[in-house]
């Protein structure tokens, strides 16, 4: 188990690493930050006491946690223990399969949408200790990001669009189809429209997640999924011909990709955050019935012990 002063190393990375697997640092830093304003008093209170202390609070400083650890950059001395949680970061299907299904794509709950199930219940499981609601937590926030990046749910053939590689924007080095819709996409939206400037960027996906209003389907996690795969399989494969990009050519995006595409990344941004704060609400809600519900018995069993303690006193007396 890791050494909460390991903990504190590792999260410290992890609140500035860049190149990561999953919605870049910015994409994940959104998508929290979005959680965390819509959490209730309780909620946030919860979540605060689950941060490590010296992040005062701050949910957005953990959001790329579970990337960090998988990288010998980013977390020098453990990373290959960390490595049974790499599949958990995405789900494939088989090639230009539109559907999910969870006994061909996540065998054994290895997949994101297994990850999404069983850390929302680790997360306010009493039988788990606190570094593993903390590390419960630090995944949720995460995965709860990446299953909203579409090609985070993507095809098996290649690696969600890791093996089609290509060019975008006249940038003379190689990039692949996967990492612009990680951060390629952002970083142009960043710097041409908002100066750089992430709080401002922020807002503007903020104000998205308003117009949005309460999304349906808030914790169907296989509804999430499916979302992602329709774009999948509608648009993100669509060069700037319309031709469907595949591994074997390399392909050269600009503009017209970027027009076309990154109005659907913001959207997924904001259903993320919105959708991560509901379900950091739901958890809160029903990690305090849980309590209580022990408190109840904890207390019935004490009125218990000390009857029994009083029968024996009796006996011995008698
Ligand atoms: N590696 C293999 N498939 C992947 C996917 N869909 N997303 C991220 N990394 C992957
Ligand atoms: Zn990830
Ligand atoms: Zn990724």
């Amino acid at each position: 188990m890791l050494s909460s002063s390991l903990l504190m190393i590792i999260c410290f990375y992890g609140a500035t690493v860049q190149n990561v697997d999953g919605w870049g640092a910015v994409g994940h830093s959104l998508v929290a930050s979005l959680a965390q304003s819509q959490l209730t008093a309780e909620a946030s209170q919860w979540v605060k006491s689950l941060v490590p202390w010296y992040l005062s609070g701050n949910l957005t400083a953990v959001a790329t946690w579970a990337d960090s650890i998988l990288y010998p950059d980013t977390n020098p001395f453990d990373h290959p223990n960390w490595q049974w949680s790499r599949q958990l970061h995405y789900l494939n299907t088989p090639s230009w399969v539109c559907s999910y299904d969870p006994s061909r794509d996540c065998i054994n709950d290895i997949c994101i949408e297994g990850a999404l199930r069983n850390y929302s219940k680790r997360v306010i499981d009493a039988n788990f200790d606190d570094i593993q609601h903390k590390e419960a937590l630090m995944f949720l926030v995460h995965y709860a990001g990446d299953v909203h990046q579409p090609l985070h749910v993507g095809f098996q053939t290649d690696l969600g669009g890791n093996s089609i590689k290509g060019y975008f924007m006249n940038q003379t080095f190689q990039t692949n189809l996967h990492s612009l819709w990680d951060s390629g996409l952002i970083s142009i939206r960043l710097s041409r429209d908002y100066g750089s400037n992430i709080t401002s960027y922020y807002e503007h996906i903020y104000s998205l997640m308003l117009e949005q209003g309460s999304t349906s389907n808030n914790e169907d996690f296989i509804q999430w999924i499916q979302e992602s795969l329709k774009h999948v399989c509608q648009q993100i494969y669509l060069d700037e011909s319309n031709m469907i990009m595949n591994a074997s050519v390399n392909f050269t995006l600009g503009n017209i990709y970027y027009e076309r595409n990154i109005g659907i990344i913001e959207q997924r941004l904001a259903q993320g955050g919105r959708r991560l704060g509901t379900l950091l609400n739901r958890l809160a809600a029903d990690r305090l019935t849980i309590s209580s519900r022990c408190d109840k018995l904890c207390s019935n069993m004490n009125k218990l012990i000390t009857m029994l303690i009083c029968i024996l006193a009796r006996t011995l007396m008698s």
